[in-house]
């Protein structure tokens, strides 16, 4: 992290910012549960998500249409049609019990821009795309990115044969969607087509919030590994079996849950693991569990960190099913490199921000985001925007409008001065 400049803060109205506030609580209404905020790929809420915000889109005065994966596409035209573009975004699928601002506030403060820019009849000498990625968390198959890699060309095929957890494979859930998942392939772009993708997102942590700062230039997205572990014992009788006896896979996943945890507790350089999902079956009060499923997180700032700790994690856990008797499948299901974020980037970011009197100031993102499957068709950077309390993948995710403001302000100065790289 460094400081780049000081600026000053402190403003009046923030025309933009209710814009971008009213819309991420209207957006936020569609949800598959009444009391809070889920919306996952390929539902029908998300469905009804991505046609609001083609509304909005056109409102804009972009073209949009929903791509072959469930990505939400707008696009606004430049001095003349067809010119290679600026790609903004972000994704518009949510955790579970979600906050309302991650994802949709880069959706839709990109939206706001444009919006602002067609009203002042301002043209540049490229287009301007918004893409609203309908698959960012993986919340719904093991795997994630999904709008991303489609876009970059990397979507991996197998895994439409992947299901969810009530045995929905991902070819039938896109085919209940409305899309055809043989046409994936029509999704993806080439490198020659985009300019650059720069996506403003929530923080997630509480980095900007203690520096007082409402914005922040993103130097690097962190890498993770995920892996999906099954443990099989033996189920038997709660009242019969001796414990010296037991084969409980249940009780094997707890020591290997708490063995990642010690394992990351105990690394001074940023590493973090977390056990999300877990599942025991057959799943009975007086029935010794037999099998239990859970999943693994893990990350760390650097590529090396990460792979030692998970070359060292996954020997702790073979030996535990070893001496418990246990039988063990463990399984990469997502993986991904530390994305640096282009330099050249990121100086056109730090001047919109400096230009705009907020202070410039850079840092790392430990959460993932759809840069890191961009990367592989177009330079990447992001505009981080202060997140209260740090809380995020949480109902008490906020942004104050002020700072929903300053981040659309950073990106529209961006894009009024925007400078495409010189090949070579
Ligand atoms: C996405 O939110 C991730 O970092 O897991
Ligand atoms: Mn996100
Ligand atoms: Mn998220």
């Amino acid at each position: 992290m460094s400081e780049m400049n000081a600026g000053v803060s402190g403003r009046g109205a923030s025309p933009l910012g209710e814009e971008i506030v009213g819309r991420i609580n209207r957006l936020a209404e569609i949800s598959e549960a009444p009391d809070n905020l889920t919306r996952i790929f390929l539902t029908p809420e998300l469905r009804a998500a991505a046609d609001l915000i083609m509304t909005w889109m056109r409102e804009a005065g972009m073209s949009a249409h929903l791509d072959a994966i469930g990505n939400v596409c707008g696009r606004y035209e430049g001095e003349r049609l067809g010119l290679p573009c600026l790609m903004l975004g972000s994704h518009y699928d949510t955790v579970r019990d979600a906050g309302r601002w991650d994802g949709p506030l880069g959706v839709l403060t990109a939206i706001s821009c444009v919006a602002d820019l067609n009203k002042r009849g301002r043209r540049f000498p490229f287009a301007i795309e918004v893409v609203g990625f309908a698959d960012e968390e993986g919340v719904r198959f093991a795997s994630t990115l999904l709008g991303s890699r489609a876009v970059a060309g990397t979507f991996n095929e197998r895994v439409l044969a992947s299901k969810d957890s009530a045995g929905v494979s991902m070819r039938e859930a896109l085919v209940q969607f409305g899309l055809d998942p043989d046409d994936i392939g029509a999704a993806a772009r080439t490198r020659g087509q985009l300019l650059a993708y720069v996506e403003l997102h929530i923080e997630q942590g509480p980095v900007l919030e203690a520096r007082g700062l409402p914005v922040g230039v993103v130097s690097a997205i962190a890498g993770a590994t995920r892996l999906a572990a099954r443990l099989t014992g033996m189920a038997g009788h709660a009242g019969t079996v001796p414990m010296a006896l037991r084969q409980d896979a249940l009780a094997g996943a707890a020591e290997c849950i708490a063995a990642i945890e010690q394992l990351c507790r105990a690394d001074e350089g940023g590493l973090v693991g977390t056990v999300g999902y877990i599942h025991a079956m057959p799943g009975a009060t007086n029935v010794i569990p037999g099998k239990a499923h859970f999943t693994i997180d893990m990350r760390a700032p650097t590529d090396t960190h990460r792979n030692r700790a998970v070359t060292e994690m996954v020997r702790q856990i073979e030996a535990i099913a070893k001496r418990r008797k246990l039988e063990l499948q463990l399984d990469v299901t997502h993986e991904n490199r530390t994305v640096p974020c282009a330099p050249w980037l990121k100086a056109q970011i730090a001047e919109a921000a400096a230009a705009e009197d907020y202070p410039v100031f850079e840092l790392a993102s430990g959460a993932g985001h759809d840069g890191m499957a961009m990367v592989d068709i177009a330079d990447v950077a992001m505009v981080f925007v202060r997140c209260r309390g740090g809380i995020s993948h949480h109902p008490d995710e906020h942004v104050e409008v002020a700072d929903a403001d300053a981040g659309a302000r950073v990106l529209l100065r961006l894009i009024e001065n925007f400078r495409p790289r010189l090949a070579g």
